[in-house]
């Protein structure tokens, strides 16, 4: 029996936190920091994802055994090398992957050379720094628009600029390395080929030998309907996704899922944790857009509510390098989460605003992303603020309960995408 220490509080961590609670396996859950939701199935810990000191504090104090990391940045600033190098942490098991492989979502640079080495195919590219700073002006105005531009580091999600103007690609440029947009993860920048097509998050679990390969799913990251307006963390998701044929999903694992994890293992990168797949479907071929070493949100809400498996029962076979053992079964039946957002995000936007409505929602789950108890009641403290995840035959059905328990949320400021879904 585990005592699990989960790190996070969003939308993916809530998600995991009510599959993990429904493990047999299961003997006690913590979760830092979580959100007003994830009491529901064990006890917040207010310790932030990176209080290295304070998750060992917790550790010892409640006999943890098994730490699952949700977010990418404890992982990119090594929290498994923290616990291995440590006499009082090393037997923990740990949900994730060390310094060294999450890099693969920590430096683009890393991610391009791995895949190039390992011809994973993915968009041609050139890195430059401030030593080649001129060379990149001019690499950008000769290269064919649109221009795709990367900060190598992390950037929460908004350290990618696509643009067609000469003009603002070489001022986007500018701003990463000469002025540190980014901070330190625009030393390096990625000008990449701009790929067309559609995509699709793949996801496995990986022992660093064998892998077991999760639902799929399909993010909406722009904050507009139709696609439109700024980049956001992800305003909703659906699994399956239909165009995910099983041609198409053999070439996923032929030439991308298989390569990587031989790749890692060839280069002597051990990892256990999350592969996630960021593709695009360019004429009917995957290439890699990018990779994160972790679950995606929104995915998670529709990707873990679709797994039939013990959660934890995987988790302690990828801990043993057993993932051959293991079968994944899929709940065939289709789902789709809607996400409610603070008014203005994915700029400033507002906190505090009290949340009513819970009590008349039926046949979704509620999964809580930036909410947290105040006086009493929920509040929001986040931008994405609720996910509202059903299943459903069709991705068209299981939204249609989510768009109907979405309208009777409340509060100030509340918006969400009416069109989650909208080509399915
Ligand atoms: P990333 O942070 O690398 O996932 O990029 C964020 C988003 O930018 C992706 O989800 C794509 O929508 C878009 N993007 C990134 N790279 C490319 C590319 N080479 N071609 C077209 N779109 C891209
Ligand atoms: N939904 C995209 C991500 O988690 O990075």
């Amino acid at each position: 029996m585990e005592n699990i220490l989960l790190l996070g509080g969003g939308g993916r961590e809530c998600t995991l936190a009510w599959k993990i609670t429904q493990s047999s396996l299961c003997n006690s859950l913590f979760i830092a920091p979580g959100n007003a939701g994830t009491p529901a199935y064990g006890t917040n810990l207010s310790i932030g994802v990176n209080d290295f000191a304070g998750i060992k504090a917790a550790c010892l104090q409640h006999n943890i055994s098994m730490l699952v990391v949700g977010p990418e940045d404890p992982l990119v600033a090594g929290v498994r090398d923290f616990f291995e190098a440590d006499d009082q942490l090393k037997h923990i098991k740990v949900v994730g992957p060390g310094k060294e492989g999450a890099q693969l979502e920590g430096s683009k640079a890393f991610s391009k050379k791995f895949m190039e080495r390992h011809n994973i195919p993915t968009a041609a590219y050139k890195e430059f720094t401030r030593d080649n700073f001129e060379d990149g002006l001019t690499y950008i105005a000769s290269a064919t628009p649109p221009f795709v531009l990367k900060a190598d580091g992390l950037a929460a999600g908004k350290g990618v600029i696509i643009t067609s103007d000469v003009k603002e690609a070489q001022d986007a440029f500018r701003s990463m390395i000469m002025d540190a947009q980014f901070g330190k993860a625009g030393d390096k920048v990625v000008i990449e080929q701009f790929l067309d097509g559609i995509e699709l998050s793949v996801f496995a679990l990986t022992d660093g030998e064998h892998y077991v390969l999760l639902p799929e799913a399909k993010d909406y990251k722009r904050v507009g309907e139709g696609d439109t307006g700024l980049n956001t963390g992800g305003m909703g998701a659906i699994s399956p996704v239909p165009f995910a044929d099983k041609v198409f999903m053999d070439k996923v694992v032929s030439r991308i899922v298989e390569p990587t994890v031989k790749g890692l293992k060839a280069e002597g990168i051990p990892y256990k944790g999350f592969i996630f797949f960021g593709l695009i479907k360019v004429n009917s071929e995957p290439m890699v857009i990018e990779y994160n070493s972790r679950m995606g949100d929104p995915e998670t809400e529709v990707v873990i509510p679709r797994l039939k498996n013990d959660i934890v029962d995987l988790f302690i076979k990828m801990h043993q390098g057993r993932l051959n053992e293991v079968t994944i079964e899929h709940d065939t039946r289709a789902a789709g989460t809607v996400m409610l957002v603070a008014g203005g995000y994915p700029g400033d936007y507002r906190k505090g605003d009290v949340m009513t409505g819970f009590e008349n929602v039926s046949g979704s789950m509620l999964l809580h992303a930036g909410t947290t108890t105040k006086d009493g009641n929920t509040v929001t403290n986040g931008g994405r603020v609720l996910a509202i995840t059903s299943m459903g035959n069709n991705i068209k059905e299981a939204l249609a309960v989510s768009f109907k328990n979405a309208a009777l949320i409340d509060y100030a400021g509340k918006y969400y995408r009416k069109d989650i879904g909208w080509e399915f």
